[in-house]
């Protein structure tokens, strides 16, 4: 890295994203999770799930033995403890030979379908199947720790989406038939994202191989723990098409192949087909990742924006530039995304961090180009001020700014690129006056270079920098993000590029 490439940590105020180095407890967790989901998981009953059936069990096979330890393992249990139309509850008790009313293995997920946010709860052991919810804490009930639960690596197997349908819980019919059972546009292109600072570093891809079968449907996920050979393209999908499977009775009609949906035995298209996708995902580990109609492998979580309270405000300008875009990053993964684009060429182009639940978020934009910047994280407006004043006679000119706010104190993260242009500016602005100041510039021949919406108090505030140009712009305020996200997409085959994206 070059030393125009310049990092100023915050001086000494409080990031709130330095919280999200840190470990949850399972309270604040379950706090954490809640909130982005939007349902709780309660106390529950093992005892209370259906029977997951062992149907045809003779020497240790079975019709539909579970995937995850390749058994029979009779009177486990499943529980949909909730489901609406935004999001789901489901639990796993697996019996593993325990007496009555214990289990060794209890799991939960968690998950909206809106905005993708999804939590894994875990126990293992000689566990009492009377379960307390996980917002009591582990005091109250064996839950491991969100430490404990992320090591597992949960998203090294669920990495098509938050559930793994195999048939053994696809059987299941009536209220606690598995979310998704035998819907073909299921794990296709929902959100998914990891909640809570122990899981931010997950991240699942989804493996793509022009005119391949077994993308037709669903996704081929596979995830960043690339110390397992597991998942949906590199192990299930392989075991889904096989000849025949571990501790289950031959192919029939009444002990199908897990794939394709009504194939009832061996397939060697569909095996080739799931061969093909296994190749390309062993090559998830490239830098940068595969993407050519042979071989394409893309990040899926965390694309799609975990903002369900966002409002989004964002100026389009003319042009045709590739962009690169990411959306509700936590600050970890940001950085990293940031140092590693630096070396490839990419300059940040837009960069909002806003607040959700007293966690910092980002969205960014970068671009190609391979000018200096010098950044400042969550400082106070006067040693903004005095930053800035220091480097205009030196001929650096904000290129970004954005104020953002936790406990009603406002902090800035400001960017700067070497430049001698002019700038006018204006901060904390209500909507009326900054309207006016817009109207006023722009037959004066000034364009808008940043504007940032930011909520103080309830009143949404305005601070905008104008640059000298005559340049065209498209502009909408406070959008939700599906609205926001159409938009963008409708512009961008148009030929507009975003100028400014803004979330509060
Ligand atoms: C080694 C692969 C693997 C890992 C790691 C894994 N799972 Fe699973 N999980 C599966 C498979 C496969 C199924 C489908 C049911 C079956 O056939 O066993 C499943 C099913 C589940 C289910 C039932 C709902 C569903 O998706 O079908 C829950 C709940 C669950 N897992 C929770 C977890 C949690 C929590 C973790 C992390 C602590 C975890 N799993 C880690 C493979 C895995
Ligand atoms: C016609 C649609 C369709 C096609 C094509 C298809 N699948 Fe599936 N797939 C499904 C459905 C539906 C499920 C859920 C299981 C069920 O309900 O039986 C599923 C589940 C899976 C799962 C479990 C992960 C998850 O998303 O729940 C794997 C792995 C899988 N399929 C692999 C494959 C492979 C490999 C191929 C290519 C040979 C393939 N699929 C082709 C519809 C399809």
């Amino acid at each position: 890295m070059n030393d125009e490439h310049r990092l100023i940590p915050s001086d000494g105020l409080p990031i709130a994203q330095l919280s999200s180095a840190l470990s949850d407890t399972l309270q604040e967790y379950a706090a954490k999770c809640d909130a982005a989901i939007g349902v709780t998981v309660p106390d529950f009953n093992c005892d209370s799930g259906v029977v997951v059936p062992t149907t045809n069990y003779v020497n240790g096979k079975c019709d539909r033995p579970n995937r995850l330890n390749r058994e029979c393992d009779p009177n486990s249990r499943f529980q949909v403890i909730s489901n609406t139309a935004d999001a789901y509850v489901v639990a796993h008790c697996r019996k593993q030979g325990r007496g009555a009313g214990l289990y060794g293995d209890i799991a939960v997920i968690q998950h909206n379908k809106k905005n993708g946010a999804t939590c894994f709860y875990q126990a293992l052991g000689t566990l009492n199947g009377n379960v307390k919810a996980p917002s009591k804490g582990s005091a109250v009930w064996p839950w491991y720790s969100p430490a404990s639960t992320a090591a597992i690596g949960c998203v090294r197997c669920h990495d098509n989406g938050p559930l793994v349908r195999s048939p053994y819980l696809t059987q299941l019919t009536g209220p606690n038939a598995l979310p998704g059972a035998g819907d073909v546009s299921f794990n296709r292109d929902q959100p998914y994202y990891f909640v809570g600072a122990d899981f931010a570093s997950w991240k699942a891809y989804k493996v793509e191989v022009a005119g391949n079968l077994c993308i037709g449907c669903h996704r081929m996920g596979t995830s960043n723990l690339f110390n397992f050979d597991d998942g949906a393209a590199l192990d299930l999908g392989i075991r889904a098409t096989a000849t025949s499977e571990i501790a289950k009775n031959p192919h029939s009609a009444a002990s199908p192949i897990w794939m394709t949906p009504g194939q009832i035995t061996y397939s060697q298209a569909n095996a080739d087909a799931a061969a093909s996708i296994r190749a390309c995902a062993l090559r998830r580990n490239e830098s940068p990742l595969p993407n050519s109609s042979t071989c394409r492998i893309t990040q899926y979580t965390g694309v799609a924006a975990p903002n369900v309270p966002g409002r989004f405000t964002a100026v389009w300008e003319p042009g045709t530039q590739a962009e690169i875009q990411v959306y509700g990053w936590a600050y970890a993964d940001y950085r990293e995304k940031y140092d590693q684009l630096w070396g490839q060429g990419w300059r940040l182009h837009t960069l909002q961090p806003y607040v959700v639940n007293g966690v910092v978020r980002y969205n960014a934009v970068w671009r190609q180009s391979t000018e200096g910047e010098i950044q400042v994280y969550g400082w106070s407006y006067e040693s903004f001020r005095a930053k800035y004043d220091e480097l205009w006679p030196q001929g650096w000119r904000l290129r970004l700014l954005q104020p953002y706010v936790v406990n009603d104190q406002v902090f800035y993260t400001a960017v700067w690129r070497p430049s001698t242009a002019g700038e006018i500016q204006v901060y904390g602005w209500s909507y009326e006056s900054f309207r006016a100041k817009y109207d006023e510039l722009w037959p004066q021949g000034w364009r808008l270079k940043i504007l940032e919406p930011y909520v103080v108090g309830g009143v949404v505030r305005y601070t905008a920098v104008w640059k000298p140009s005559s340049a065209g712009e498209i502009q909408v305020y406070g959008w939700n993000y599906a609205n926001y996200r159409a938009k963008y997409d409708d512009l961008w085959d148009q030929g507009w590029r975003l100028k400014i994206l803004r979330a509060y």
